[in-house]
C-alpha cells in the first residue's frame, strides 16, 4: 500500500494538459483534430535565439550556473525591464527560474503561508490556487466583470480582505479570458494592495500581446510601493515555452529568500537556456513585433467567425491568444439525445461532434464559458470556426 503525502490530495491536476492529452490520442486514433486547448505560440523560437543557444554548448556554458541565474542574464533582464516596461532596478531584485511558473511557486513559498489568505480573481489560471494551497495558505475567490475585460469587482474584493489576507495575484493579459486591465483599474489595485499592507504578485507573462493599449505594469505605476512582484517570461514573447526561463523582481530580501529556496531545488536554471534568453531580452526586438501583428490578426479573425454563430456570445480580448467564449446559450440544448448542461459537456461536444479541442472555463473556475486559443493558423482558425458552426446549429 502507498500512502503519498497529503499536499498531493491538496492539489488538482492540470485540465489544460489533460485536454492537450485526449486531442493527442483522438489525433493518434486517425481522427484529424483541430486543437485550440494550446496555451503556446505556434511559432518556432527565432533563428538568433537558437544559434545563440548553440554558440552556448561551443563556449562552455555547460555547467551549473549561480542558483538565481548568470549575472549577465539578471543584467539583461533589467536592461529590458527598463526598456520596455519602465521598471529601474538593480540585478540583485532579479532572480531567473525554470519558466514564470517556477518563480510564482518560489514566490508563493516564500512570502504566504498557514492561516493566511491570498485573493485571485476569476476566471483564473489553472496554476494559481494550486500554488496557494501548496503554501499551505487558502485561496479566496474573487469575481470579474466579463463586460469590462474580466477587470475586478472592486466592491467583492472589498467584503473578501480580512485581517489573514496577504497577497493579491493578478494577471492582465490574462489567461484565460484575453482580458487587459485598464489603467484605473491598475491604479485601483495597487490602491487596495498599498492600503491594506498586501503583496500584489503581478503575473505579465502575456506582456508582449496587449493589441488595444500599451503594456502597462503596475511596477512602473508605482515604483515606490515595496510589497510588489513583477513575473516575465521568455515562454510566450520569444517562443520559447520549451526553454523554461522565467523572472521575477521584487525586494532585495525576496529575491534573496526565493534564491535560497531555489538553490536547494533545482540548483538554477538550464544554463544554455540562460544564454539563449540573453540573447531574446537584448537582440533584435521586430520578432516579438511581428508575432503580436500576428497574433492580433488572428485574433480579429477568430472573434469575427465566432460572432456570427446563434447562440454563442463572444467578446474581443484586449490580449494574449485566447477568446473565451460565453457558451451559456447552449445550456439545456440538445442533439445525438446528449443534454448539454455546462461548459464541460460543450467541450466535450465539440471535441467528439466537431473534432476541435478547447477548454472548459469550469478548469479556471468559471461557469458560462469555454477558452479558445487562437495560436493556430488562420486556415485551422476558420476551419474550427465553420466545424463549431455546425455542429452548434445541430443543437435544439
Ligand atoms: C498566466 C500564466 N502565467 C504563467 C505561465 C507560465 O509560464 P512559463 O512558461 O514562463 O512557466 C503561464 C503559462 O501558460 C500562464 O498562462
Amino acid at each position: 500500500m502507498i500512502t503519498l503525502a497529503d499536499r498531493v490530495s491538496r492539489v488538482k491536476g492540470s485540465a489544460t494538459l489533460a485536454m492537450t492529452t485526449r486531442a493527442a490520442e483522438l489525433r493518434a486514433a486517425g481522427v484529424d483534430v483541430l486543437n485550440l486547448s494550446v496555451g503556446e505560440p505556434d511559432f518556432p523560437t527565432p533563428p538568433h535565439i537558437i544559434a545563440a543557444a548553440k554558440q552556448a554548448m561551443d563556449d562552455g556554458y555547460t555547467r551549473y550556473t549561480p542558483g538565481p541565474g548568470l549575472p549577465q542574464l539578471r543584467e539583461a533582464v533589467t536592461v529590458k525591464l527598463s526598456r520596455d516596461n519602465g521598471i529601474v532596478v538593480p540585478p540583485e531584485q532579479v532572480i531567473v527560474s525554470n519558466g514564470a511558473k517556477h518563480s510564482l511557486f518560489n514566490a508563493c513559498m516564500v512570502l504566504f503561508q498557514e492561516g493566511d489568505e491570498v485573493i485571485i480573481f476569476t476566471p483564473y489560471w489553472v496554476s494559481f490556487p494550486e500554488f496557494v494551497h501548496l503554501s499551505h495558505a487558502t485561496p479566496v475567490i474573487v469575481g470579474t466583470d466579463p463586460d469590462r475585460q474580466f477587470e475586478p469587482l472592486f466592491d467583492e474584493l472589498a467584503q473578501k480582505i480580512t485581517s489573514r489576507t496577504k497577497g493579491i495575484i493578478m494577471n492582465s493579459p490574462s489567461n484565460p479570458t484575453g482580458g487587459v486591465w485598464s489603467r484605473a483599474s491598475l491604479e485601483r489595485i495597487i490602491e487596495v494592495a498599498r492600503s491594506h499592507d498586501l503583496w500584489l504578485f503581478s503575473d505579465e507573462c502575456y506582456e508582449s500581446l496587449s493589441y488595444d493599449a500599451p503594456f502597462e505594469s503596475p511596477a512602473a505605476i508605482a515604483p515606490d510601493y515595496e510589497k510588489l512582484l513583477t513575473f516575465q517570461s521568455c515562454s510566450k514573447t520569444y517562443a520559447m515555452t520549451g526553454w523554461r526561463i522565467g523572472y521575477v523582481t521584487g525586494p532585495k530580501e525576496v529575491v534573496a529568500a526565493m534564491s535560497k529556496i531555489q538553490g536547494q531545488s533545482t540548483s538554477c536554471p538550464n544554463s544554455i537556456a540562460q544564454i539563449a534568453a540573453i540573447a531574446a531580452l537584448t537582440g533584435d526586438q521586430s520578432v516579438v513585433a511581428e508575432m503580436k501583428d500576428a497574433f492580433n490578426r488572428r485574433r480579429h479573425l477568430i472573434v469575427e467567425q465566432l460572432s456570427r454563430i446563434p447562440n454563442l456570445a463572444c467578446r474581443e480580448p484586449g490580449g494574449a491568444f485566447y477568446v473565451f467564449l460565453n457558451v451559456s446559450g447552449l445550456v439545456g440544448k440538445q442533439a445525438n439525445g446528449t443534454r448539454i448542461k455546462s461548459p464541460d459537456d460543450v467541450t466535450e461536444y465539440l471535441l467528439t461532434e466537431a473534432h476541435v479541442a478547447t477548454v472548459s472555463g469550469e478548469a479556471f473556475g468559471d461557469s458560462e464559458h469555454i477558452r479558445l486559443s487562437y495560436a493556430a493558423s488562420d486556415e485551422n482558425l476558420m476551419e474550427a470556426a465553420n466545424r463549431i458552426k455546425s455542429v452548434v446549429a445541430r443543437l435544439n
